[in-house]
């Protein structure tokens, strides 16, 4: 056993230059472990409150309001704590904020204190967090979801979708995964370049295209998979977070970039078209986060042949997932560690969604650092998918290359990808 002897945080600097908060714990035997909290920029009404300073500097972002929580009520909190008990740990968070929303200490510095917690307890026990994560139980590496054109609000609103990935579902191991989606990336970069709409990346790295519309990024998307060699469907699909809560109001989803309006059953007449005309196999928050009839709907129409996410519509939180899955909305649920707050919570959004058997992606978030919480957590819970954005910048390299590191290590790929992963796509 070891106990909790000191928390400090500080304010480091995100992917996008804005400040967020780092916590280190250390120990009484003198094991430390460290964390970050990400940053969304696309966030759902009902995620933890982050804690920021307000005011001019900084745009309001600063974080020395969370750094005191963490001093002066997080830590008292935790004095003495056993380092391995992370449910008695969060909890005492939880208790110590006392609010619904974390909106007192504030989601960032919980999930950054949390987060750090879990690393100190693996590095006491001599383990990689992944290990210390997973126990006895065998794992495997994830199959990764990556951003290859970048929009919404990440992109300043060049195309309204926010992100337009690539799912190598067809490769045998994490680092082939890679290996495909690079050829990719760069395939849809030079022909951007080619034809002079390329305008940089955006937020998670994916190129920011100039693009007439929504549909002309897919249909760019599909020749890229076929420029770099491979049959788009059965080496590489495509994934969709269409991030709708940002373009809806009242009923009406409205894309700005073509100024096109839909209500529910003209969006999912269009979501329908595209799901057969293209290599689709996953649409994530199709539907706005309080718009549970349209998720509904989805799922009863195309839940058989499309993997259908949650993010900002389930906020990684456990009792409004197993809600509103009962309902039937969503077959898959987007776990975002500071959507929720801790790591104990974090890992029942994954409790639940296993108990429900619907499938689980664990996300990084737009504004992100060289954390690699989540790799881990992937690996060591088993979550069988992982979505950190594209593939360039340093915050997003550092967690596909961590995978790589996990991989070499277990030195052979279990069941890879996982078999029950997009059931309707034929397995070779
Ligand atoms: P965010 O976007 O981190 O800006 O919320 C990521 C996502 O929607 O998946
Ligand atoms: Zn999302």
């Amino acid at each position: 056993m070891s106990q909790i002897q000191s928390v400090r945080a500080r304010s480091v600097w995100d992917s996008r230059g804005c400040p967020t908060i780092e916590a280190e714990v250390r120990l009484t035997s003198g094991v430390t472990g460290r964390a970050i909290a990400p940053a969304g920029a696309s966030t759902g009404a009902g995620e933890a409150k982050e804690l920021r300073d307000g005011g001019a500097r900084l745009k309001g972002l600063g974080v020395d309001l969370a750094v005191s929580a963490v001093h002066e009520v997080i830590a008292p909190a935790l004095m003495g704590m056993d380092i391995h008990d992370q449910s008695g740990i969060d909890a005492a968070i939880c208790r110590a904020d006392g609010t619904a929303d974390k909106s007192r200490v504030g989601g960032n510095s919980t999930t950054a204190v949390s987060l750090a917690c879990m690393w100190a307890a693996s590095r006491h026990a001599k383990l990689p967090l992944w290990r210390y994560l997973s126990g006895s139980d065998e794992v495997g590496l994830p199959l990764p979801e990556i951003q290859i054109f970048g929009g919404g609000a990440h992109a300043k609103g060049s195309v309204d979708l926010q992100d337009f990935l690539a799912i190598p579902n067809g490769a045998k191991s994490f680092t082939q995964s890679l290996e495909w989606v690079a050829e990719v990336y760069h395939a849809a970069g030079k022909a951007l370049t080619q034809q002079g709409k390329n305008l940089g990346v955006a937020d998670e790295g994916g190129f920011w295209p100039q693009f007439g519309s929504n549909e002309g990024a897919i249909e760019a998307l599909v020749t890229a998979i076929e420029s770099a060699g491979f049959q788009p469907g059965r080496d590489v699909s495509i994934g969709l977070d269409l991030a709708s809560t940002q373009y809806h109001d009242k009923g009406v989803y409205h894309w700005r970039s073509e100024n096109r309006r839909f209500d529910r059953d003209q969006l999912l007449d269009l979501y329908n078209r595209w799901a057969h005309d293209y290599p689709i196999i996953s649409m994530e928050d199709g539907f706005a986060e309080d718009d549970i009839e349209g998720m509904r709907a989805m799922t009863q129409v195309l839940g058989h042949r499309l993997q259908i996410i949650g993010d900002d519509f389930f906020v990684t939180h456990a009792p409004r997932i197993e809600e509103r899955a009962r309902l039937g909305a969503c077959n898959a649920v987007l776990i975002k560690p500071n959507q929720v707050g801790t790591v104990s919570e974090t890992k029942q959004a994954f409790d639940v969604a296993q108990r429900l058997q619907i499938d689980s992606i664990i996300s990084a978030r737009s504004g992100e650092t060289e954390d690699v919480s989540i790799v881990h957590m992937a690996v060591g819970w088993g979550v069988p998918q992982l979505k950190v954005g594209s593939f360039s910048r340093s915050e997003r390299m550092a967690k596909w290359n961590e995978g790589l590191r996990i991989e070499q290590d277990l030195g052979r790929c279990l069941a890879y990808p996982r078999a029950h992963l997009f059931p309707w796509l034929a397995k070779p």
